[in-house]
């Protein structure tokens, strides 16, 4: 998925007056790019990454994806391009507990009401690209962090979508599941073209993607690391 940010802003009112998150932001990322956007703990990382994953709407401003301006899509069709077109990784997995591991990466198709035979089929064969298809029938709290967040990774999977976004997806695990996490995300973009973008503060972890950016004070500027 090729997406295009023009003119972004998003301002939050407080009582201490409007915060300006995102000012006149810009970004292009191309149809299979791997993008990483770093930047400290506030800047407004998961502000952005939300406005492309339609979770949230932006201030002002277009939010292309591929042809569709989703800032200017209802809520029904912004829910309906986040099922069908978009990955989700986030720094605390969000499984669902009362599911096994199979469960969980079924879901998505479930939501998309897709038959029940081909979705168990295709979701053992992404439980095994991330190494966890012996644990399909496994509680998922029987399952260490990065075990869970590469079923998160499978999940994300599910619908074929055209663009993964993954919000600290090693905030919470050991340096060692972080680096495995990392590469399961590196080879699914080399080898599937799925564009990718990966929100993090930290160096190593930005340093899997193709392109870096930093976004301080709204705006987002190419970095070098
Ligand atoms: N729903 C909201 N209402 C008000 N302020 C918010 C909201 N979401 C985020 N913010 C503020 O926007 C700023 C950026 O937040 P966030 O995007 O979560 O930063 P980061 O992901 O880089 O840590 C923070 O100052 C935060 O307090
Ligand atoms: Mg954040």
């Amino acid at each position: 998925m090729r997406i295009r940010m023009s003119g972004v802003h998003k301002f939050y009112e407080s009582e201490g007056g409007t915060q300006k998150v995102l000012q006149n932001l810009n970004l292009e990322v191309e149809k299979g790019d791997f993008i990483a956007i770093m930047g400290p703990s506030g800047c407004g990382k998961s502000t952005l990454l939300f406005m492309i994953g339609c979770l949230d709407l932006p201030s002002f401003g277009t939010v292309l994806l591929e042809d569709t301006d989703v800032a200017q899509q209802d809520e029904s069709m912004r829910e309906k391009i986040r099922l069908r077109h978009i990955g989700f990784i986030f720094q605390n997995f969000y499984l669902l507990p009362n599911l096994n591991v199979l469960e969980n990466v079924l879901l998505p198709m479930q939501l998309l009401g897709l038959p029940k035979k081909k979705s168990e089929g295709r979701a053992l064969s992404l439980l095994r690209l991330v190494g966890l298809d012996k644990k399909a029938h496994e509680p998922t709290n029987s399952l260490s962090g990065g075990q869970q967040q590469r079923v998160a990774i499978a999940r994300a999977l599910a619908n074929m979508p055209g663009l993964i976004l993954a919000d600290e997806p090693t905030g919470n695990l050991d340096n060692k599941s972080g680096k495995e996490v990392m590469e399961v995300i590196r080879s699914i973009n080399e080898n599937q073209g799925l564009t990718t973008i990966v929100v993090t503060h930290d160096p190593k972890i930005a340093s899997y993607a193709r392109h870096i950016y930093y976004l301080s004070d709204g705006k987002l500027r190419s970095t070098v690391l």
